[in-house]
Formats: C-alpha cells, sequence, structure tokens
C-alpha cells in the first residue's frame, strides 16, 4: 500500500496540476537564535533539511517554479541541495530586502508569488493550495496566510479593523495591547507580483531591528486601499516557525508522528509509535512490525511481513521480505528475503546479503557479497569477499583484507565448510566443497573438495610436569 501511495503521489507530480504561480522561498538567515555554525534552513527534520522540506511541499503544491534567496553560508547550501534555482542576498538587512533581491527573476512577470519561509518545514501543500486558492479567487492583491496561537510571542500580528486586515505588527514592536492578539502571521503570503515590488519601495528600516520587513508591505497596500485576504490554517501546528533548537525538536516529533501514522495507514505495524524513529524518506512494506528505539534513516526500503526489533539502526538500505533484524546496525547495503541479523551485527557498507543468509552476534561485514543460504552465526569479519551459496563459516573467521596499503579480496566457492578460528591472507581464493580445519591461517589458494590444513601440529610432551 505504501508503494502505491508513493507512486501515486509521484503520478500527481508527473500529471500535477500546476496552480500557475512561483514560488520565494526565504532562506538567507544566519539562524542566530539556533546558536549553530550549521545555516538554519540546513537543520535537520526528521532526517531532511528544513528548506528541503518546504522544496518538496510547494512542488506538491503545485507551483511553477521555485527560488531560494540564499546568503549565510551560500556554498555549504548549495552543496546540500544541489542545483537549486537561486539569488543571493548577500547582506541579510530583513525579510522584505530579501524579497527585492529577486526583482529580475521577476521583473517581467504578470503573475502570483507565493512567498514561504525555510524555517516552516511543517507547512502542508494542502494549506498553500487552500490559500492560493482563495488569493486567486477573492482577486486580493496580497493574501496572507495566519495562526491562531494561545502563545503568540515572536510571530507577527495581525492588526485587524472589522474583519479587515490592516497591518502586520512585529513582535519588537508590537504594543502590550498588540502583543495580546493571538492571531499571528505565519510567514506565508500570495501577492501579485507587480504590486509587490511596487509595494517593497516604501518599505523602510526605520524600526527596532533596523531591517526592512516584508510584513511592512501589508501597510503600504492598505494605504493605497487594496484589500488584504487572509486565509487562517486549520491546523496550527502547521505553521510552526523553527528559530530555536527548542522549536527545531517540536518540528521534529510533529514530522516524526506524521510519518508513523502514514505507515500505520499504509499497514505496517509500529508497536510503539513514540519510540520509533522513521525519517521521511523511507519505504516500509506491509505486515512488518517495527518494535520500539528501531531508527530508520535515508533512503531506506523495507519489504513486507519483516521483523525489525528495538536496538536497530538502518540507513540508505534495501531489505527485502520476511527479514528478520535484531539489535544491529545496518549502512548502505542491501538484504535480500529471508535473511536473519543479529543481534550485535554489523551490515557495513556495500554488502549485499543474498536470500536466506544467517549473520549472527558480533558478526561485522563489509563490501562484501554473500551469495543464497550462506551462514556466519558468531564473531566473523567478512570483509572485501565474496562467497558462493551455502558456504559456513565457523565462529572467529577473520578475512585478513589490508596490508596496511592496500585492501585484498578474498573469493570462497560454494558449500566451503570453514572451520572456527581460520583466518584468510588476502588476496586468496578457494574451491568449492572444500573443508579448511579450525584455526588455519590460509595464505595459499585451496581448490575445489580439497581439506586444507595450516596450523602447526598439536605435539603432546609426555610427564612435562615432572620435569
Ligand atoms: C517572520 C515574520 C513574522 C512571522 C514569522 C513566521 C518578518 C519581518 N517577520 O519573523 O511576521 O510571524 O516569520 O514564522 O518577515 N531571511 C532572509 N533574509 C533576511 C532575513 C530573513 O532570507 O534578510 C529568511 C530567514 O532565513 C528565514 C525567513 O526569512 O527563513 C524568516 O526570517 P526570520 O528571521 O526567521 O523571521 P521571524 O522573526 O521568524
Ligand atoms: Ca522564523
Amino acid at each position: 500500500m505504501r508503494l502505491v501511495c508513493y507512486n501515486l503521489k509521484k503520478l500527481c507530480l508527473i500529471t500535477g496540476e500546476k496552480m500557475n504561480y512561483k514560488s520565494i522561498i526565504l532562506a538567507a538567515g544566519k539562524g542566530t537564535r539556533m546558536k549553530s555554525d550549521l545555516p538554519k534552513v540546513l537543520h535537520k527534520v526528521n532526517g531532511i533539511p528544513m528548506v528541503k522540506k518546504v522544496m518538496s511541499v510547494l512542488e506538491e503544491a503545485g507551483s511553477n517554479e521555485n527560488i531560494l534567496v540564499l546568503g549565510h553560508k551560500i556554498e555549504l547550501v548549495l552543496e546540500q541541495l544541489g542545483n537549486p534555482e537561486y539569488v543571493q542576498q548577500k547582506e541579510q538587512l530583513g525579510t522584505g530586502h530579501a524579497i527585492k533581491v529577486t526583482y529580475d527573476k521577476f521583473k517581467n512577470y504578470k503573475g502570483d508569488i507565493l512567498i514561504t519561509c525555510g524555517d516552516t518545514p511543517l507547512l502542508t501543500s494542502n494549506t498553500i493550495k487552500a490559500l492560493v486558492e482563495k488569493h486567486k479567487n477573492s482577486g486580493a492583491k496580497a493574501t496572507i496566510l495566519t495562526a491562531i496561537e494561545e502563545n503568540p510571542f515572536g510571530y507577527g500580528r495581525i492588526l485587524k479593523k472589522a474583519g479587515k486586515v490592516e497591518a502586520i505588527i512585529e513582535e519588537n514592536e508590537a504594543s502590550e495591547e498588540i502583543k495580546l492578539i493571538k492571531e499571528v502571521n505565519a510567514g506565508v503570503y500570495c501577492f501579485d507580483s507587480e504590486t509587490l515590488f511596487n509595494a517593497l519601495l516604501e518599505v523602510n528600516n526605520n524600526n527596532e531591528k533596523g531591517e526592512y520587513y516584508l510584513t511592512d508591505v501589508i501597510k503600504v497596500l492598505v494605504n493605497r486601499g487594496e484589500v488584504i485576504g487572509s486565509y487562517e490554517v486549520e491546523d496550527n501546528k502547521e505553521t510552526l516557525g523553527v528559530n530555536s533548537k527548542v522549536q527545531l525538536a517540536q518540528a521534529e516529533q510533529i514530522l516524526r508522528e506524521r510519518k508513523n501514522i502514514q505507515l500505520m495507514d499504509d499497514g505496517v505495524i509500529l508497536i510503539n509509535p513514540s519510540t520509533t524513529y522513521i525519517e521521511e524518506n523511507v519505504v516500509i512494506g506491509r505486515d512488518t512490525v517495527i518494535y520500539p528505539n528501531a531508527l530508520i534513516q535515508g533512503d531506506t526500503k523495507i519489504g513486507e511481513n519483516c521483523e525489525i526489533l528495538g536496538n536497530t539502526r538502518i540507513i540508505d538500505s534495501e531489505i527485502g521480505n520476511e527479514v528478520r533484524i535484531e539489535s544491529s546496525a545496518i549502512e548502505s547495503s542491501k538484504v535480500e528475503d529471508k535473511v536473519t541479523i543479529g543481534p550485535f551485527a554489523h551490515i557495513r557498507a556495500k554488502s549485499h546479503l543474498k536470500e536466506s543468509v544467517h549473520i549472527g552476534n558480533f558478526v561485522e561485514t563489509k563490501d562484501s557479497i554473500l551469495d543464497k543460504g550462506v551462514k556466519a552465526g558468531h564473531l566473523t569479519y567478512i570483509g572485501n569477499t565474496e562467497v558462493g551459496e551455502k558456504t559456513n563459516f565457523g565462529a572467529g573467521t577473520i578475512t585478513c583484507n589490508y596490508d596496511g596499503k592496500n585492501k585484498h579480496r578474498t573469493i570462497i566457492g560454494k558449500n566451503v565448510f570453514i572451520g572456527s578460528d581460520t583466518k584468510f591472507v588476502a588476496p586468496v581464493s578457494i574451491g568449492d566443497d572444500a573443508l579448511i580445519a579450525a584455526g588455519s591461517v590460509i595464505t595459499k589458494n585451496i581448490p575445489d573438495r580439497a581439506l586444507a590444513f595450516a596450523r602447526a601440529r598439536q605435539e603432546n610432551k609426555k610427564e612435562w610436569k615432572k620435569k
């Protein structure tokens, strides 16, 4: 079901009704209140940078074009976002100034512009669509998204007279009386492009912060006799602006809850959703059971009927159907159907475990292919190795893949019986159906079906203690 929904979503994007507007995402600020070296909009919520989340929501909402305003640590932001369309705001002189610097992109454009901020990651595409629709239907030159906040501290307040928007007053400029207003500016607006840029010419920075406030555009328009529209969001959780790390954690929790609900709706079983951490891009098949304290991250795909037990971390991996994983770490790997892993295994990058492989406790794999039915039950390191079907690793087996400078490969055939405490000094290759005596240090190739001993013969000195 999850897969179907995922595809449906994609389908909507492909056939996606474009709503005929362009968007600006404000993301140039430093985020002083975050007290961080990382630009605010790169802080992650449920696994993705806030600004990326905003970009994907806008795409879902049918925006024709997204233009980012970037400034603080611009190289770092661009590196994270690939090749977005952007304008650089060299000095962060305020949200009004940030819009002004995009003028070149819009000077020949006649139409609507949706403005949103890179720090409101909970906004949904439905809300944006509803705002744009109201704006277009009403014919207003500007429509503001508002929310009712029990604790409106920090937000711009919506000043209304006889139900009509008069102005947006920022926290710093607000009188005690205005501070009591609970209807706040969500930082999302729809403007007629020409009206917006024209009104911005009248906005100054004579205020507490010495900034050009985008919100002052409203006053300018009201003075010109324009009627300003407003659309109140249904769920005020959507408009949370992330300015601090406390708000970052609040946003994270809400997004995680949404993701969990979506997964359960699609047929996944979460034993205790509040202690289950599943990032935004993860896909999970129906009837898979996720136990508490599982952390599933990045671009991970998990099939149906799996059991993912507690204290497991899976990142950027593909897991088949009917797989059981207990207390283990899995990174950038592929795990096929009916594999069992753990407890306490570490499946490192580029491991490929084919059908019905069994990996037991204290086993580490890296850059290796284990064919169907391979078993490594205990205390084993398998690195830069290819292993044929049904080969069995005894406890304490190690592939010695590194000579201090280079990595070398170990090739092991099918149905090989590897005695406990075997060391393979790579490069080395083992034929099918070979047997290796326990405690062997294998430095030479072994042909098919051979028995290899590579250890000192045992000698017993009789009555040694008496001497
Ligand atoms: C802003 C609004 C406020 C609203 C709130 C909603 C203004 C003046 N105030 O306040 O009314 O209630 O959002 O969350 O607009 N940015 C730039 N360049 C700049 C300054 C800011 O790109 O020069 C970006 C920031 O990176 C951020 C966004 O604009 O993504 C909003 O800036 P922020 O400082 O967070 O504004 P708030 O104080 O939250
Ligand atoms: Ca903000």
